[in-house]
């Protein structure tokens, strides 16, 4: 069985499903046939990065599936270690080696690292490279509204996506404010909070029981009502594709209320505020 997966355009005019596939620790063999099970199931977003180290795992799931190159769409991510110019040119080619890809449709800087004040230089690698035809879409994770407007204002360009933490403990309110008036696609990392207590929570179950769907399709329909692409991981067929039934109901607005409540100003699930929190 496959689903059809409806797509939005992005503010550089890619489109883009709106839910796609997280692998982290999706790797080897293993690895390539969960993404390859997610690919037949209906999924055309998939999420890798440099520091998964499983681009290579990737490309090969993108090399095993029918579905023409076109019409898939694959995101990797610059790590904060390669932030300086010449190396971030130099790791956008690596990992398009490792792929054994010609382009990415999407690549984005993993982290801001802001102590590190290098991010601006990366942005110009990945805008250099968007030229050259290596990307097609470039964008960000993690980044704070003052990264973004830094960004505008010294390359004149902004990201086409910020993929930010985004769960029912933590639903980045006043981001995604902010993200709409900038016209800046959010996608959701950790979707399901990485299947947490989240799942296990009782207004999330009764508004489930009520759709007579399970608590990861509310929760990731809630993510495609917020306008925002989630990008949940899983390695089993069976709820790979659970997660992307989630198009035959809608939740309603009390219902969108009631899970907008369970919000925790700690809500994050390793306290990685990117105002403060590296990554390399
Ligand atoms: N940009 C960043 O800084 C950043 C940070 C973190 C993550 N990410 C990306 O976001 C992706 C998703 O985040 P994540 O992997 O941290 O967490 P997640 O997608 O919220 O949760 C993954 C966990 O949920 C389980 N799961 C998936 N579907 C389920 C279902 N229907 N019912 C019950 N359990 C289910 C998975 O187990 P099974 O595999 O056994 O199904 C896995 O243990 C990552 O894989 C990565 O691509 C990006």
């Amino acid at each position: 069985m496959s689903i059809s997966i409806p797509e939005i355009t992005l503010n550089d005019g890619l489109t883009l499903p709106v839910i796609g596939l997280g692998t982290y620790s999706l790797n080897g063999n293993a690895g390539a046939n969960a993404i390859t099970s997610a690919i037949d199931a209906g999924y055309r977003l998939i999420d890798t990065a440099y520091n998964y180290e499983n681009e290579g795992t990737v490309g090969e799931a993108v090399r095993r599936s029918s579905i023409p190159r076109e019409e898939l769409r694959i995101t990797s991510k610059l790590p904060g270690r390669y932030q300086a110019y010449d190396k971030a040119v130099t790791t956008i080619q690596e990992s398009l080696y490792r792929a054994n890809l010609d382009y990415y449709d999407l690549y984005l800087i993993h982290w801001p690292n802001p102590k590190q004040d290098k991010y601006v230089e990366a942005w110009q690698a990945l805008l250099d490279a968007k030229k050259s035809g290596l990307i097609r879409s470039i964008g960000v994770c993690n980044f704070l509204p003052e990264h973004i407007e830094r960004l505008e204002k010294e390359t004149g360009t902004k990201p086409s996506i910020n993929q930010i933490e985004l769960h029912p403990f933590f639903n980045q309110e006043q981001q995604r404010i902010w993200h709409e008036e900038n016209n800046i696609t959010i996608e959701s990392w950790s979707p399901l909070a990485r299947a947490s207590a989240v799942l296990r929570n009782e207004t999330l179950g009764r508004i489930a029981d009520y759709h007579n769907k399970t608590i990861s399709q509310v929760i990731l329909r809630w993510h495609y009502q917020l306008g925002a692409i989630p990008i949940p991981k899983s390695s089993s067929p069976e709820r790979q594709l659970e997660n992307i039934s989630i198009f035959d109901f809608s939740l309603t607005e009390t219902e969108m209320s009631m899970i907008a409540e369970l919000t925790r100003p700690d809500g994050r699930i390793n306290n990685q505020d990117p105002a403060t929190y590296e990554e390399f």
